[in-house]
């Protein structure tokens, strides 16, 4: 008997299996690539002010403007030329009242915007809109409140509904609820199916966290919750993951035709962990806080934030994400050429 080769002390030293093979060229790292990061992966969520003239920049989110409906239209077109599939509308009411009712206003200012982008791009843009109160209430709760300055669940659903029904007659595709209240994915689509609206989608929210990164959107819808206040006491708590899979299981159960998992970043485990649990197709949301850190080190020169944006965006597809909703969309749609 022969003995085996014997192994040189480099061999000795390593796997068999040498990780860096398949790392050598491009071609290869783009042949083993397991996720891709593509142009129909993205959703850019746009902003659109009631009674201002000419769109207003967001001072915490560079870049991004609250629009008039008539560059938000515009943005819609470009978005349109870059080959983004879709774009989620906020509304940023001239006023705001206890009950929020600019959000269910045939003429409130994200009604007015579905229609004018409905006219102006036609089925080439999926439209989807946030369906919320807080942007419309003057307390800046998502829901109504109640004596004591609770937010109260089940009468805010009945307000849900009728957004529902004021967006989906707009123009909507799709709807996507982001107060979380319980049950308001059952309520939202028994409206809109008791009202012939059974093409409009539901994208639900279905785990969002009390998260200290959506400060910059509240400067962007201009909401400043009442009392120093926040959304502890209907948001999920970031300590919480089984929870956050019990609520996404809970709302595709309610008819959830799409459920959503944000922040994005700082829910990798549950992104992944949802993945393996439903069917439906699986989005996270890449926050206004998520966006301004990357926009405001790249400022500073300390990070290269398109580098930055690309992959945080990529990682998300392999934790599981079918697309993202991202304010780097036309950014990042413009760096992959499309
Ligand atoms: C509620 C809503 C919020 C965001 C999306 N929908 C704010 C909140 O829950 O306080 C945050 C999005 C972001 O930070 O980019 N209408």
């Amino acid at each position: 008997m022969t003995e085996p080769a014997r192994p040189s002390s480099l061999d000795a030293a390593f796997p068999a299996r040498r990780l860096r093979r398949l790392r050598r060229t491009p071609a290869l790292r783009r042949l083993v690539a397991e996720a891709h990061l593509g142009v129909d992966d993205l959703v850019a969520p746009l902003f659109v002010r009631e009674g201002v003239d000419s769109p207003v920049p967001i001072p915490s989110m560079p870049g991004e403007v609250q629009h008039t409906v008539d560059s938000l239209v515009a943005e819609a077109k470009r978005l349109v030329s870059l080959g983004v599939p879709g774009l989620i509308v906020f509304g940023v009411p001239a006023h705001k009242d206890a009950q929020g009712s600019g959000a269910w206003d045939p003429d409130g200012v994200v009604q007015l915007a579905l229609r004018a982008l409905r006219d102006a791009v036609g089925d080439e843009l999926v439209l989807m809109a946030d369906l919320c109160l807080d942007e419309y209430t003057e307390h800046g709760h998502c829901g109504i409140l109640g004596p004591s300055g609770e937010v109260l669940n089940d009468p805010t659903l009945e307000l849900y509904q009728r957004i529902a029904l004021a967006q989906a007659t707009a123009g909507a595709d799709v709807v996507a609820p982001s107060g979380m209240m319980d049950g308001q994915v059952g309520a939202i689509r028994t409206a809109l199916d008791g009202s012939g609206h059974h093409d409009v989608a539901l994208l639900a929210y279905a785990s969002k966290y009390a998260s200290a990164l959506y400060g910059p959107f509240r400067d962007a819808v201009d909401v400043t919750i009442a009392g120093g206040g926040d959304r502890r006491a209907y948001q999920q708590d970031p300590r919480n993951g089984r929870e956050a899979l019990a609520e996404i299981e809970l709302d595709v159960a309610e008819g959830a035709d799409m459920v959503m998992v944000k922040p994005a970043m700082t829910s990798l485990d549950v992104l992944a962990a949802a993945r393996g649990r439903v069917d439906v197709p699986l989005a996270a949301y890449h926050v206004s806080g998520e966006y301004a850190m990357v926009k405001a080190a790249a400022a500073a020169g300390w990070l290269d934030g398109e580098a930055v944006a690309l992959e945080q965006l990529t990682v998300l597809k392999r934790a599981g994400a079918d697309f993202v909703l991202t304010y780097f969309a036309a950014e990042v749609a413009e760096a992959l050429g499309g």
